[in-house]
């Protein structure tokens, strides 16, 4: 888990961030998606992967994404286009506190796939204990 500040490439014209796979995100980039039209009182995510790893940027608006490793959780305010938050695999993680033009742009590490979350919080649980014996 860990927030990085990118760059902004900024001049008269605007400004432009720019984020590469296997450069600024430790992995190569497989998908690509993003959240908005959200609720401020409605939290999204609740669940982990086995094997994907993602990056979420609050392109527009903001929102908080808490990050439960099993033992401890670490709540995150991704306020600024040019903040990125690494949720690794194993991780479990809640996205919420949207303001109402937050976009939420997701890059992660795996194409789509079902059997790859984790949606119970004891079955998430069970796993980070064997992951760590
Ligand atoms: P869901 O996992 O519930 O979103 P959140 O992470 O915000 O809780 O996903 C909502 C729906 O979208 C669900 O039917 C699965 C589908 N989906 C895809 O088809 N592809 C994707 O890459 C993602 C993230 C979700």
């Amino acid at each position: 888990m860990s927030i990085t500040t990118h760059r902004i490439l900024g001049d008269h014209r605007g400004q432009l961030v720019a984020i590469e796979g296997q450069q600024d995100v430790p992995f190569e980039v497989k998908r690509v998606f993003y959240i908005y039209g959200t609720q401020p009182d409605v939290p999204r995510g609740q669940h982990s992967h086995h094997q994907t790893r993602q990056y979420l940027i609050a392109v527009n608006g903001s929102c908080k994404v808490t990050l439960d490793d099993g033992k401890q959780k670490v709540t995150y305010d991704l306020n600024q286009p040019n903040i990125g938050l690494l949720q690794d695999a194993l991780i479990w993680g809640s996205m919420h506190d949207f303001t109402p033009d937050c976009v939420l742009l997701v890059l992660a590490s795996e194409h789509y796939d079902e059997a790859d979350y984790i949606r119970d919080y004891e079955d998430f649980l069970k796993e980070t204990k064997n992951a760590n014996q």
